[in-house]
């Protein structure tokens, strides 16, 4: 049922989506362009594919603490470690759009909330040595695995916070100050990805980016989605359907653009 509801979603997300020839505003037309639309494959990315392939075929068997919405595919208390890097990572397609996203706009303080075992960390760590990635995790099996590949990758601009978001992320972010760029990839639900986007929207400034995953994996996620669209803050918003990214640029007009990625 949950997965016809997603694809009659995605259907209607096709014929909502615009052309880059539409997208009037300079900085959205660049964004399409040389950010969205390009592709990469450098060295970085070539090794965080190898090291996902790797773990794609580890028999490991880890304890999972899921504080989160959990998996739709697999709820038991242990998993393989083959089975969280195969369902719980973002793909490389978004994976590589994430480093194209700080290799371009160059945010200093990222913050991600979720893990895991370090896919999306490591590409948002490797797309700039200079920024920091402070990243979440609940489950303290899955962050040691994470901490390894970094380890692995010799990734030294990370950290990891471990904790319930719930309990940690508002007393990490007064340490931290500011937030440049939050991605938001654990426990989707309504309330809490309320929640986060706003004690995170607490610390952001004029060029801060939000990008928020599974945006409409469930009517409580697309409530979360059309609750962050209309925030007086929230300026231009792109719906790539498994992600949503969100500017709070004040020089920007409220604009929300939907575009096949
Ligand atoms: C979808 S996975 C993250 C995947 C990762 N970003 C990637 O693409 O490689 C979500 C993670 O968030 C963690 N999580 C979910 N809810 C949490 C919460 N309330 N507190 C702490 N961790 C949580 C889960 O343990 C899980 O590892």
């Amino acid at each position: 049922m949950k997965s016809l509801q997603l694809i009659f979603r995605y259907i209607k997300y096709l014929f909502r989506a615009r052309s880059k020839h539409s997208a009037q505003a300079p900085f959205l037309y660049e964004l399409i362009t040389q950010v969205i639309d390009k592709t990469t494959d450098d060295n970085s990315c070539k090794n965080i594919e190898a090291l996902r392939k790797e773990l794609c075929t580890q028999e490991r068997i880890i304890k999972i603490t899921d504080f989160g919405a959990g998996s739709t595919i697999n709820n038991s208390k242990t998993r393989k470690v083959k089975d969280v890097a195969k369902n719980s990572a973002k793909n490389a397609k978004f994976g590589k759009l994430l480093y194209r996203i700080i290799q371009f706009y160059k945010p200093k303080n990222i913050l991600e909330l979720g893990t895991s075992l370090g896919i999306s960390t490591s590409y948002l760590a490797k797309a700039d040595a200079n920024a920091h990635v402070f990243t979440f995790e609940g489950c303290p099996e899955t962050a040691k695995i994470a901490q390894e590949n970094f380890d692995k990758q010799n990734i030294t601009n990370t950290s990891i916070t471990l904790g319930d978001f719930n309990l940690t992320l508002s007393e990490k972010l007064k340490e931290i100050e500011t937030v440049d760029l939050a991605f938001i990839d654990g426990n989707h639900q309504e309330k809490p990805t309320i929640a986060y986007f706003e004690e995170c929207l607490k610390y952001a400034n004029n060029n801060t980016i939000f990008i928020f995953d599974d945006i409409h994996w469930s009517d409580g996620m697309e409530n979360a989605w059309n609750y962050i669209k209309s925030n007086t803050r929230t300026t231009l918003t792109i719906d790539l359907f498994f992600v949503g990214i969100v500017f709070v640029k004040s020089e920007l007009s409220k604009e929300d653009f939907t575009i096949r990625f």
